[in-house]
């Protein structure tokens, strides 16, 4: 097969000229949209919602289709209208206000998205974190949001450090037995059904997402309602969302795309959206495709990749016809997964590009372009994305560089919390660098080649070294740690640590086993290194940085290049 170009097949109208839309597009006009372009008073939740519920044509659809082994639960707009209204009014009874941090440590069910909706339509900011994390996890990020309350679960609660955590109030619990702390379902039974939104400006804020960077604890990535501009337009152009299409995006809320694109492109886009609780399985996820008759699809590489190697007998025991367009995001999406796609389900795999930083699709494949397997894609209408130079300079086709976007989209992030030296370090002459390498071909398309800073992406997920590091030198054993990301065919990287060993201690598969397992149970398990190496020395700069580079050459067996500030 020819994996040079595969041509366009149908799609969204306005998307089968792409050069003449690009030309044309204005946000502007994205806005008439929304009520508010006349009245100026927003709540994203409204827009997701509640202006659905009160459409009479719209409110009996279902909006969430909950699937989780051991429970089924369908939820018209009109009935999450209802569960997020009692939910305002249970924070309102608690003296949730306008701008507090409420964070939700919880697995995906009805009662998440309740509540993060009504977190919304109160004004305050919710906080989702990933039920895998482990205390140290927990704890950065309440700590520096400074939360004022948690919705959690009795086990996961375990995990949280309250006592140590001064400006968390509060805590509701959903599921316990209604002693401790405050009852979600309780304070459920008797809220009111009607809520007042607290209505807010566009530049309000609404969501914190913590992300891993090169250096330092994980940071705050503050975005504003003014993002559903851009949640709405590339749903429906870059998912290319019908009114009836049924809708899966397997992402968890803790990250970015199980928030814009797991709760607000397709519900803006009053389009049925498919959550599915519990662990990945072959089976299971065909099966939820079969079962529901998902018509749109996005997920990542490297759950494709696990589907891949499960081999081609057992989507064959489903019936994938319902699927109508597949979508990638998170890793490179590599040409070899994209002709399993094809073989699959005969669709082709449209990978798309963006960050947490960014708060929505940036670059894209798009069902009525060409696709250039390997390649993310074109810039979506309105964004200007160049390769740039150190200096914030462009430069020509081919050349490889820093892969950056003219400042201003509407969802770009609004700060990192409590960090604005962070915050502006992204800029450069008017451009947001990304961290990202890569190159634009002579036809437009966009080529990633790889991560400029020190970040670890295993499986899709951002793994900050620093973060890593810090954990294993609390490790009694562990005197000094550098980690890497190692390169892995499933999960794109591993995590591998290099450590020395205090005196006393000597190496041997348990202690390796124990340190593994501390950082696991530390912070979380996907930040626990699968391979660690002991070493006798960490090399260093002569100012103390650990040279994370040079680790990764020797791992490779790459030149090792400038070593002038190695430390003796
Ligand atoms: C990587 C939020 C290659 C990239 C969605 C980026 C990708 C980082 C792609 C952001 C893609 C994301 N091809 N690499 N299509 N999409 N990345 O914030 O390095 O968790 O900077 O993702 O993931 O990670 P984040």
């Amino acid at each position: 097969m020819d994996m040079q170009t595969i041509t366009a097949r149908a799609g969204n109208p306005n998307m089968e000229n792409y050069e003449e839309t690009y030309k044309k597009f204005n946000w502007d006009d994205v806005k008439e949209n929304f009520s508010w372009s006349k009245t100026g008073l927003v709540n994203i939740a409204y827009e997701a919602i509640d202006k659905h519920a009160e459409n009479p044509d719209k409110k009996n659809q279902a909006a969430l289709i909950y699937t989780a082994p051991g429970r089924e639960e369908k939820l018209t707009f009109e009935d999450l209208k209802r569960t997020s209204n009692q939910f305002a009014n249970v924070l309102k009874d608690h003296d949730v206000e306008k701008g507090d941090r409420v964070f939700l440590f919880m697995p995906r069910s009805p009662e998440f998205y309740a509540a993060f909706l009504g977190i919304l339509k109160v004004g305050a900011i919710a906080g989702p974190l990933f039920e895998a994390f482990m205390e140290q996890a927990v704890r950065d990020r309440l700590e520096d949001s400074e939360a004022s309350m948690l919705i959690t679960t009795p086990e996961l609660l375990e995990r949280v450090p309250v006592s140590e955590l001064p400006d968390l109030e509060k805590i509701v619990l959903v599921g316990g037995d209604g002693s401790q702390h405050i009852s979600f379902e309780k304070e459920m039974e008797k809220a009111s059904e009607d809520f007042e939104i607290e209505w807010v400006d566009l530049e309000d804020g609404m969501l914190l997402h913590y992300t891993s960077g090169s250096t330092g604890k994980p940071k705050g990535v503050y975005h504003v309602h003014n993002a559903m501009i851009q949640h709405y337009q590339t749903g429906k152009w870059v998912l290319d969302l019908k009114e009836d299409d049924i809708y899966w995006c397997t992402a968890d809320p803790g990250w970015v795309t199980g928030t814009s694109y797991g709760i607000f492109a397709p519900w803006l886009n009053g389009v049925t959206n498919v959550i599915r609780g519990g662990r990945f399985s072959p089976d299971d996820w065909y099966g939820t495709i079969a079962e529901h008759n998902i018509s749109v699809w996005y997920s990542a590489p490297t759950a494709f990749r696990k589907l891949l190697s499960a081999g081609e007998e057992v989507p064959k025991k489903h019936d994938l016809s319902s699927l109508r367009h597949v979508l990638s995001v998170g890793e490179p999406l590599n040409p070899e997964v994209i002709s399993w796609g094809l073989k699959a389900f005969n669709l082709r795999i449209h990978d798309t590009w963006w960050m947490t930083e960014t708060g929505a699709m940036l670059i894209c494949n798009y069902p009525a372009m060409d696709m250039r397997p390997g390649s993310m894609g074109k810039p979506f209408p309105g964004i200007e994305a160049a390769i740039v130079d150190n200096e914030g300079n462009e430069l020509p086709a081919n050349q490889m560089g820093n892969l950056a976007i003219k400042e201003g989209w509407p969802s770009m992030m609004r700060a990192i919390w409590k960090n604005p030296g962070k915050f502006e370090s992204y800029f450069i002459n008017g451009w947001y660098v990304s961290g990202d390498s890569a190159y634009q071909d002579e036809e437009g398309y966009f080529w990633f080649q790889g991560r400029l800073d020190d970040v670890i992406n295993t499986s899709g997920e951002r793994v900050g070294p620093f973060e890593v590091e810090s954990k294993l030198i609390e490790h009694e054993a562990v005197a000094e740690a550098g980690v890497i990301g190692k390169p892995d065919p499933e999960r794109g990287e591993i995590i591998k640590a290099f450590v020395t060993l205090r005196e006393g201690y000597t190496e041997s598969d348990e202690l390796l086993e124990d340190i593994r397992q501390f950082v696991k149970k530390g912070l979380s398990a996907h930040a626990a290194p699968r391979e660690i190496e002991i070493k006798d020395s960490i090399p260093k700069t002569r100012s103390g940085k650990i040279m994370r580079r040079l680790l990764k050459s020797w791992e490779l067996g790459l030149p090792t290049g400038d070593t002038s500030t190695l430390e003796e």
